[in-house]
């Protein structure tokens, strides 16, 4: 890509419906699966969690994953200029600002989690865990995360790697290779689903996934689910939306989203099918929280033949697959600021970055020296997190079903969706409709209010 082309002249879409699927899935897989999918079940109680995700997957984030692809696909354009153009003179430009500030929000501390993947590729291939029990593994993990230095190093190879795909424009090829590594991926989880199934007392970790206990639901149970959702999906901030701007229109969007949704959830039950047997077969917590995958992950493999190879394999494609989610958000700021502010595509790389690598200081040190900073009760990681994924990416959502519900309405969306009409899903699109309309934001604002205790219901 020439150093000062505007991105627009570069807006070239997906040659093919596997390309679409494969780049929208390459943005949803990533450290939410295996690691932030785990660790909130475990933090949240198990399986009433699930199932409360699960509800939110289907009724709330499959719902706003088609209205970002509807949005996206009618203006072509990043999500705050294809607001603009889809509704120049009122201010609905503003829920692609929060996507944008929700971007950053997630990088500070998801560039940091990446880090901890990148950095045990090494360890386990140097033989880190090799003479120790399984269940010490909790040990080497919290040693490297209490020293401030190789974290903060992590996090900045991270960034540079990220910077590097992008400015070099590659990064159809990492989606490329997205493609090719995710059923290598469920390969290796499936292995290790199998190993962690058999290891005595398994069956209590595959309960505590699947037997719902009601009585574990409160209303920050609930926020949780709900902001896990969005934050699985990568909906809610337009990230979806600027895919959305390079669907072909004959492709079936409704169906892509379909897939999307039921491939990514399964990876995610495949992986806390390997965590939580293993959980509970070498008496680790279950709600050990952010620490959870990096705990469990060398334990089972600790605990069968070849585990090593098996170890560096699981972390490099967890590796790849984490890259390829960095770049869908890195990508949200860049095409921002240099579709609508004319920056150079390196010059908005690098600085966006550059900020997110000086903020995701705080995150990374909140396990060493900072740890003992609170605010809002919350430590630096803690906060980003949850301000992303519990407050903006909901309110995101809310305005983008209000936008397409009310804004384009009934007649764009139905024409929109169903390609004008040749894809026969008129009966599916009305159901949305109401959806988008009424059930999701009346839902995800009661949750929100309820949670944050503005209104308790
Ligand atoms: N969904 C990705 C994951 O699970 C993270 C991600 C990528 C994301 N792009 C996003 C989250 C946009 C929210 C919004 O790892």
């Amino acid at each position: 890509m020439g150093k000062h082309e505007p991105y627009h002249l570069h807006r070239e879409g997906f040659a093919t419906s596997l390309g679409v699927l494969a780049a929208t899935l390459g943005s949803a897989v990533g450290l939410g699966n295996i690691w932030k999918f785990p660790y909130l079940t475990g933090q949240n109680g198990g399986a009433a969690f699930v199932l409360l995700y699960l509800v939110c997957v289907f009724f709330i984030g499959l719902p706003v994953m088609i209205s970002e692809f509807i949005i996206g696909r009618r203006a072509k354009a990043n999500c705050v200029t294809a607001f603009q153009k889809l509704e120049p003179n009122r201010p609905w430009y503003l829920t692609g600002v929060i996507g944008v500030i929700s971007a950053f929000l997630i990088m500070f501390f998801y560039t940091d989690v990446a880090g901890w993947v990148y950095s045990y590729i090494f360890k386990s291939a140097s033989g880190a865990f090799a003479s120790i029990h399984p269940s010490e593994t909790a040990k080497v993990f919290n040693s490297f995360i209490s020293s401030p230095y190789a974290p903060l190093f992590w996090q900045w190879v991270v960034l540079v790697v990220i910077s590097v795909i992008i400015i070099a424009g590659v990064t159809k090829g990492i989606e490329r290779m997205t493609k090719t590594l995710l059923p290598i991926l469920f390969v290796l989880l499936v292995i290790c689903d199998i190993r962690a199934l058999t290891l005595p007392g398994a069956a209590k970790g595959v309960a505590y996934l699947f037997k719902p206990d009601l009585t574990k639901i409160t209303g920050a149970v609930v926020l949780s689910a709900l902001g896990l959702a969005f934050f699985k999906l990568s909906v809610g901030m337009g990230c979806m939306t600027t895919y959305g701007s390079y669907i072909g229109n004959n492709e079936n969007m409704p169906r892509n989203a379909i897939r999307v949704v039921l491939a990514d959830t399964f990876v995610s039950i495949l992986a806390g099918l390997a965590i939580f047997p293993t959980v509970f077969a070498f008496g680790f917590k279950p709600d050990a929280g952010a620490s959870l995958l990096f705990i469990t992950i060398p334990a089972v493999f600790k605990a069968m033949p070849g585990g090593q190879i098996f170890m560096v394999l699981f972390f490099v494609l967890s590796a790849i697959a984490a890259t390829g989610a960095m770049i869908s958000l890195l990508e949200v700021p860049v095409a921002y600021l240099s579709e609508q502010h004319n920056w150079s595509r390196p010059a908005a790389t690098v600085l966006s970055a550059l900020v997110m690598g000086v903020i995701g200081i705080l995150a990374t040190l909140s396990t060493s020296v900072l740890s003992k900073t609170l605010v809002l009760g919350k430590t630096f990681f803690d906060l980003f997190d949850f301000v992303s994924s519990n407050i903006c990416l909901p309110l995101g959502g809310i305005f983008i079903c209000l936008f397409v519900g009310w804004v384009l309405g009934r007649r764009v969306v139905l024409d929109e969706a169903s390609n004008h009409g040749r894809l026969n899903n008129e009966a599916f699109l009305h159901i949305y409709l109401v959806v988008v309309r009424y059930v999701a934001p009346v839902a995800i604002l009661i949750v929100l209010l309820n949670a944050l205790g503005i209104f308790k219901f």
